[in-house]
């Protein structure tokens, strides 16, 4: 329906969240509320109740500030929309906009159109709230002018309550990222920025404002994260007039972005979620993923990889033993990872050269791929589409599809640099390549890697910014790969975890967290990935006793404890493995695959332990009839005995059998273990989650699995 009184109300509700708007046929929506549902129809007088004396001005008191704040109509703070046409057209505002809501079933979306007739400018915003609750929010600028307006910013901004005072957000490394950060949300604004043409091993992956001291089941909080692999910001920003924004958008280079007559752009989609606690801000991710098309519907496969097994070291009879000994455990993937095509002996070249290495292959990848089939494995093939290393036949060739300026191609990363997929030709290059060889030996699976940043990213010969076009060049290869080639699925890999993202994950089955497999770090990983992704959309691997990253030496239980929850894996070479740990692996494959129903598809949470030395996180089914979680000793504990763990998310209303799991049960200390543990408890999930239960003793890098069965 199209909405013509001015100004008023909407009031969309979905999955428990409100969202209240004010309309004006001048402006840009002003969200009044998001956040906890309000349940009444009546809003009577609110617009009223909530209009803010102004004074003499509202460049000092602003009032309103809408999905794109903008200074001609008094914002001082960061602006929704920059772009001019050479100096001319930079200060957009609203002649008239037209409200257009949809809320009848599924999502429920308010677009507003806005035309500016002076500046030849029109903008629409859009809202969509999900039934999961989650809200996003776009804009999109259209030139209506016959010269270029170029586009410099479009970040589109949901408010958050005063209450919301302190910000949370991720940063990190290669190998160690998603380490959480935070600070009190103070005046000014708090900016997070990807310029490496992916969101980075520092991604902030959300930004958050919540309640102060806000845990995993405490405090309300809000956050946004950014639907986008490329160049981008997310902001928090609080200003002297009261309001707090979080927003979002692209990060645009000098000229990428100019806009012919009756051209558009669009920002990517900012998410929003909210809860009480970051268990429900995650759900409502969990609950919004879960719910596409395209989501995984089957099993989740258990899956070897190659690289941490074998690296370079690609040899037949050692790989056809490997994938003997993975297919004897319940493996059901075998991935090869980098090392199989032309030159490819270490990481200083062959990138780009996507033919399978006939001096390490003489037969090609027949032999191995048929094996791992006739072992009633899937098989799966890394590459690394977007990169290119000047030793390359592909660079030789094609100098000119290697993305540069006019001082060349730019510094190295990893020996490498960057393929311009947004000239035609290398794309149909690397398709074409990446398709024979996914028809050739009926290839189940992709490992997409990425690891270079994109910086001195021009396309040859004008040198002119290609990351944007890189990024929506690299959206489509994926998608043409996933439908000439029906059930491939794809993982999206970027020096471990530097590119997960809402926008790659429309395009992939999961990705690979970190190139961390040390299951003292995983624990964190998975954590804090875990606020965008369910557990089903994350590659956690079992490695070595031996971590190769950190030299950690860790025991097979904690390791395999860590790794069960998510998209299960082994990265480890078996053959050197003792045999009572392939034994006991195996039985951990069989555990995971008997509780993967649950671990897919069940809510994620986490208990706000007293003890920073314990941890406890777990999945709960929907309907409140089983959980299990994993409770860990991270770090050597001031006080002993370890207090009581409570268990998060069960139905209070209803009984339990709670136990150990026998698997894990070795990890409690001979003089830890708790009356309870033996043989079980029966106890209400009120008892649970409000009384809690005594923590075994464990030593430091050990974890137990606990069940909660309902009766
Ligand atoms: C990246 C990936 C690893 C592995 C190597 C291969 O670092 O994150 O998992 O595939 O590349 O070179």
């Amino acid at each position: 329906m199209t909405l013509t009184d001015s100004p008023r109300l909407i009031h969309l509700r979905r999955g428990g969240t409100s969202l209240i708007a004010r309309l004006n046929d001048d402006d840009l929506p002003t969200v009044l509320h998001w956040g906890p549902q309000i349940d009444g129809d009546d809003l009577g007088d609110v617009l009223t109740a909530l209009a803010v004396p102004v004074g003499d001005s509202v460049v000092y008191a602003q009032p309103l500030v809408g999905l794109l704040p903008l200074h001609t109509r008094g914002w001082l703070g960061h602006p929704g929309i920059l772009g001019s046409r050479g100096g001319r057209s930079w200060s957009f505002a609203p002649a008239s906009v037209q409200h257009t809501v949809e809320d009848d079933e599924g999502t429920a979306r308010l677009v507003s159109v806005a035309t500016d007739p002076a500046n030849a400018l029109e903008v629409v915003t859009e809202l969509v709230l999900e039934p999961a609750g989650l809200v996003r929010v776009r804009a999109t600028v259209t030139n209506r002018g016959d010269d270029g307006y170029e586009v410099v910013a479009l970040e589109p901004a949901l408010p958050v309550p005063a209450v919301a005072d302190e910000l949370l957000d991720m940063t990190g490394r290669h190998a160690h990222e998603r380490a959480p950060q935070r600070h009190p949300f103070r005046h000014g604004r708090w900016t997070r920025e990807a310029w490496g043409g992916r969101p980075g091993h520092d991604s902030a992956t959300v930004l958050c404002a919540g309640e102060s001291d806000f845990g995993f089941r405490r405090g309300t909080v809000w956050g946004v994260h950014l639907a986008w692999s490329g160049n981008g910001v997310v902001s928090a920003e609080r200003t002297n007039t009261g309001w707090r924004l979080l927003s979002g958008g692209e990060k645009l280079l000098p000229g990428e972005i100019v806009l012919a007559q009756n051209e558009s752009y669009s920002s990517p989609w900012v998410m929003g979620s909210w809860g009480d606690g970051l268990d429900a801000f995650a759900g409502r991710f969990h609950e919004f993923l879960r719910a596409r098309p395209q989501h995984p519907s089957t099993a989740r496969p258990v899956i070897l990889n190659t690289w941490e097994a074998v690296y370079f070291d690609h040899d037949l009879p050692r790989l056809l033993d490997l994938a003997e000994r993975a297919a004897g455990l319940g493996v059901e993937r075998f991935v090869l990872d980098d090392g199989w095509f032309t030159g490819r002996r270490d990481d200083t070249a062959g990138l780009g050269d996507w033919q399978v290495d006939a001096d390490v292959w003489p037969d090609g990848l027949g032999p191995l791929a048929d094996r791992v089939h006739e072992l009633g494995m899937e098989f799966g093939l890394w590459f690394e589409p977007e990169m290119v290393n000047l030793d390359s036949e592909l660079a030789r060739r094609h100098p000119e599809w290697v993305f540069g300026t006019a001082n060349g191609p730019g510094v190295p990363s990893r020996q490498q640099h960057v393929l311009d997929l947004g000239h035609p030709a290398a794309y149909e290059y690397v398709l074409e390549s990446m398709s024979a060889l996914i028809a050739e030996y009926d290839i189940d699976y992709l490992k997409w890697d990425h690891n270079r940043p994109l910086v001195d990213a021009g396309h040859s010969p004008s040198f002119q910014p290609g990351v944007h076009d890189q990024t929506l060049a690299t959206y489509r290869m994926l998608d043409a790969l996933t439908s000439r080639h029906p059930g491939l699925e794809i993982e999206s890999c970027c020096g471990g975890g530097g590119r997960i993202d809402l926008g790659i994950m429309e395009h992939c089955a999961r990705v690979w967290v970190s190139d961390c497999i040390d299951a003292h770090e995983r624990q964190r990983l998975q954590r804090w990935t875990s606020l965008i992704l369910p557990p089903e959309l994350m590659g956690t691997h079992v490695g070595a006793d031996h971590d190769h990253t950190t030299g950690r030496a860790l025991d097979l239980d904690f390791r395999a404890g860590t790794a069960i929850w998510g998209h299960f894996g082994i990265e480890w070479d078996l053959a050197v493995a003792a045999p009572d740990d392939l034994a006991h692996l195996g039985e951990w494959i069989a555990f995971h695959k008997r509780m993967r129903p649950l671990l897919h598809s069940g809510t994620v949470v986490h208990a706000d332990s007293s003890n920073p030395a314990v941890e406890l996180e777990g999945v709960v089914a929907r309907d409140g009839s089983e959980a299990l979680y994993r409770l860990s000793v991270v770090d050597h504990s001031v006080e002993a005995p370890l207090g009581r763990i409570q268990l998060p998310g069960l139905d209070g209303a209803r009984r339990y059998r709670v136990e150990l799991v026998d698997l894990a049960v070795s990890s409690i200390r001979p003089d830890g273990m708790p009356d309870w543990a033996r043989p079980g408890v029966t106890l209400s999930g009120e008892a649970l989650t409000k009384l809690g239960l005594a923590t075994p003793m464990m030593n430091v890098d050990r974890s137990t699995l606990i069940r909660a069965v309902g009766i």
